[in-house]
């Protein structure tokens, strides 16, 4: 055994060794078309070595707050831009692609909006001008934009918000249009979670999405959140005939904020399962045409909005908190290298 163990290590890992093992995600990813991407915060622009790994790792960012709308209009008509300015100027630096996030969001609706009385007409107006303003101001810039973040309840109702409730439920409609109107290249993605499974969710999304395309309403994609758990059961054979039934509409899935969140104490075998997760709806990704774009919640588990969102949980990213990778890395990095359809 020992010497089988020596003939292999000295002779055939060698040799198996080939630049891709140097090679980073992004380069792999590139190769095959992919786009892999992190949220990302401001903090690249006075922490090197978060600024290092952004660049080395991932052709695609997504500012995590700084584009929407409580960060870009806080107070009326006053906007501000340049903490998203410099997410495109470092993107175009590292040659990367950056998904705007997100025009409308119930939770990013600034106080202004939310506490005041509105008529439908006044605020249609005010969604209508953050979407030309805003849009308008990163106009060809941006890969994409989530348009409405999140539209719809667990039980595939509209979601109540001072959008839903003061415009009805054609708000969505109008923001699809704004947005083109505003950006007409940037692709026009409906943004969830809980969607991966066929529930009521991804059926009423799936409706409004058919709906809206008849109605000739812009839609250009779903994006599927994926925050989860380390075990969580995924079901890959329903996720893929779940992305497939939006690919038949002629839509781009992308994967937009994936992060797997590990129930404390974190072991061993609970990073395992993290990995083999990541590298499971990765390949479910891959082996879907449509699918293009697999971005992740964050770089590092030293900065992530799980422990402070969910009671217990943490180390949801691929990079630990020294900026090393995590098996998650390693399972993504051979998931990239296999080849298609395995
Ligand atoms: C989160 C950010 O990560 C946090 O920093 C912020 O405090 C709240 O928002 N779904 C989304 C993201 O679409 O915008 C959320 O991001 C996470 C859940």
């Amino acid at each position: 055994m020992r010497t089988i163990a020596i003939v292999i290590s000295i002779f055939i890992l060698p040799m198996l060794c080939s630049a891709e093992d140097t090679a980073s995600l992004r380069d792999l990813a590139t190769k095959r078309g992919m786009y892999i991407g992190a949220a990302a915060n401001i903090r690249f622009q006075r922490d090197p070595v978060y600024a290092e790994t952004l660049a080395r790792e991932y052709n695609m960012l997504t500012p995590e707050n700084d584009l929407k709308f409580h960060r870009t209009q806080p107070e009326k008509g006053q906007y501000r831009f340049d903490h998203g300015d410099a997410y495109i100027d470092f993107a175009n630096q590292h040659d990367m692609q950056v998904r705007g996030h997100a025009l409308i969001w119930h939770r990013s609706t600034p106080e202004w909006v939310r506490d005041a009385t509105w008529t439908r007409d006044g605020l249609i107006d005010v969604m209508r001008e953050h979407i030309q303003a805003v849009a308008g101001h990163y106009q060809g810039k941006l890969f994409s934009w989530d348009v409405v973040n999140e539209y719809f309840e667990e039980d595939g109702s509209m979601r109540k918000s001072v959008w839903s409730e003061t415009i009805g439920a054609d708000y969505m409609d109008l923001a699809h249009q704004y947005a083109r109107e505003a950006d007409p290249t940037a692709k026009l993605i409906v943004n969830d979670y809980g969607i991966a499974n066929i529930n009521k969710k991804s059926d009423a999304l799936y409706a409004w999405v058919k709906g809206a395309l008849q109605r000739g309403v812009p839609v250009d994609g779903v994006g599927f959140q994926m925050h989860v758990r380390a075990d969580w059961k995924f079901g890959a054979d329903e996720f893929a005939r779940n992305m497939q039934r939006f690919a038949d509409l002629g839509l781009e899935i992308h994967i937009t904020e994936m992060d797997v969140r590990i129930e404390e104490p974190v072991t061993p075998e609970k990073l395992e399962q993290q990995a083999n997760l990541y590298g499971n709806i990765l390949r479910a990704c891959l082996n879907q045409p449509s699918c293009k774009v697999f971005v992740m919640w964050g770089v590092t588990d030293r900065m992530s909005w799980v422990p402070w969102t969910f009671r217990g949980f943490n180390d949801a990213l691929i990079f630990d908190r020294d900026f090393k990778p995590k098996p998650a890395y390693m399972q993504i990095k051979n998931t990239l290298m296999k080849d298609f359809h395995d």
